[in-house]
């Protein structure tokens, strides 16, 4: 019998090595590497391979007809924005996320919501059963939506070619096999090559394909960050399970913007949209408390106020702690150095602890402002006024930099009844007008003390 041919593969970031060694030479992880069976081709292979139908002609651009250019509307708007306003047809979308937080019972709900469109739902995970139970927890139907529970990529495909379904949906990429491929199910070679052939068969019928893919907890996708690369859009579901909000964000997207995210609520019977996010992310309170300040941010396209919370305590070790929750820690360092370097404030002996609202982690580095608003404020045991909110980026040398569509965010303060935004001098542009709101511009940190205390 001839020798099997095997390669080591890094289970963290995909890369190959024809000897097994300690550290991946292009992550850097240790102990990553675990030795695959690869089979090569095989040649009566039952797979989608473009066949010569005149797909390999090359066309000129003005030739390409553009019907299959429409994009499929999504049932709920979130999803619709976050890919791009709709599906398009033959595309491949990677959705990433912990278990657990919600993934399934997303594109059950889409596939039970998409009416009128034939889906084919398969789960290697769960049987048929649960997937009823939880079809019914959300409580709705579609008599078009096909149920398989099969995880061998081949039985799939027969399937696929009986049932022909207008969009598939693979939950999850972990639990497929391909038996062209000898190693286990959610191996690198293993995923790799499933992922592939539904990426094949996406293209050569133009039928949409949603893989639902596990992340580990460093957020790679586990294995599967060798997908990244070879899908068109990359969602990733994310969100505290603590917490009930969860975020869908797209982190790459062939077809649309690369920022968009979409806000839901996990709630009894599924997850339920979330219109107008900001009036959440803002808890009510009747009293006014110090450490509370609300940032105006972007996300994506979309305006996003959101309070952060900051409680600065004397340090009762030796070295002071910092916390955070929602938000980049050596961010956090860095603003408290700026503060104690650039305000002369005394951070150095203090706890700081930092918590974005609802579980959210921001991205938006205009949310500075509202973070070093929210420090001082506890620092110095003064409340900021709930009708106040702060945008801007801060620069090392302690400065306030401008930001991007500062008006949209104005806009936003202004709908959801701020009094006054504190925003960077630097934004000088003629588009700041607002009639309902105060707009301070600010030009430094130190500024900002003397403007809130
Ligand atoms: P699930 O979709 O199975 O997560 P994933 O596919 O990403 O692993 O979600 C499971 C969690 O969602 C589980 O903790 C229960 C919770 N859940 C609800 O709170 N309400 C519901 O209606 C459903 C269906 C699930
Ligand atoms: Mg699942």
């Amino acid at each position: 019998m001839a020798k099997q041919k095997t390669t080591f593969y890094c289970q963290e970031c995909g890369v190959e090595s024809p000897q097994w060694v300690g550290q991946c030479s292009s992550c850097k992880k240790w102990n990553t590497l675990v030795e695959e069976i690869v089979v090569k081709e095989s040649k009566n292979k039952n797979t989608w391979v473009a066949s010569s139908d005149g797909r390999t002609q090359s066309k000129k651009l003005s030739e390409i007809s553009e019907e299959n250019l429409a994009r499929i509307t999504m049932p709920g708007k979130e999803l619709h924005r976050v890919l791009g306003n709709g599906l398009v047809r033959g595309s491949v979308t990677l959705v990433a996320g912990e278990p657990g937080i919600g993934k399934s019972t997303l594109f059950l709900q889409v596939a039970l919501r998409l009416k009128g469109t034939k889906i084919l739902y398969i789960s290697g995970e769960e049987s048929l059963e649960q997937i009823k139970i939880r079809a019914e927890r959300v409580g709705s139907n579609n008599d078009q939506l096909f149920l398989l529970a099969e995880s061998d990529t081949q039985k799939i495909f027969n399937e696929i070619k009986k049932i022909k379904p207008e969009i598939v949906i693979v939950d999850s990429v972990q639990t497929l096999q391909t038996p062209y491929v000898e190693s286990a199910p959610g191996s690198v070679s293993q995923v790799r090559e499933s992922a592939a052939e539904f990426i094949r068969f996406a293209k050569a019928t133009q039928t949409p394909v949603f893989i639902i893919g596990h992340i580990n907890k460093d957020g790679n996708i586990a294995g599967p960050k060798v997908l990244e690369h070879m899908v068109d859009t990359v969602l990733q579901f994310e969100g505290d399970r603590h917490y009930t909000y969860r975020i869908l964000r797209a982190i790459k997207n062939r077809f649309g913007n690369a920022s968009e995210l979409g806000i839901y609520e996990m709630a009894q019977n599924g997850l339920r949209e979330i219109d107008n996010p900001s009036e959440i992310l803002i808890s009510q309170k009747d009293e006014v408390l110090s450490g509370t300040a609300v940032a105006a941010t972007m996300e994506g396209a979309r305006p996003l106020l959101i309070e952060t919370q900051a409680l600065v305590t004397q340090a009762v070790y030796g070295t002071p702690q910092r916390t955070v929750s929602g938000f980049d820690m050596r961010r956090l360092q860095l603003l408290l150095a700026v503060l104690e370097k650039r305000g002369g404030f005394h951070l150095g002996v203090k706890d700081v602890f930092l918590n974005i609202a609802g579980g959210l982690k921001v991205e938006d580095p205009a949310i500075d402002l509202a973070v070093l608003a929210a420090i001082l404020s506890s620092y110095e045991d003064m409340p900021i006024l709930t009708s106040d909110c702060f945008v801007g980026e801060v620069g090392l040398s302690g400065e306030i930099r401008a930001v991007n569509r500062i008006e949209q965010r104005i806009k936003e303060a202004e709908k959801l009844g701020f009094e006054r935004i504190f925003i960077s001098k630097y934004n000088k542009s003629k588009h700041i007008q607002a009639e309902g709101i105060k707009i301070i511009q600010l030009g430094r940190v130190d500024e900002l003390y003397n403007a809130l205390f």
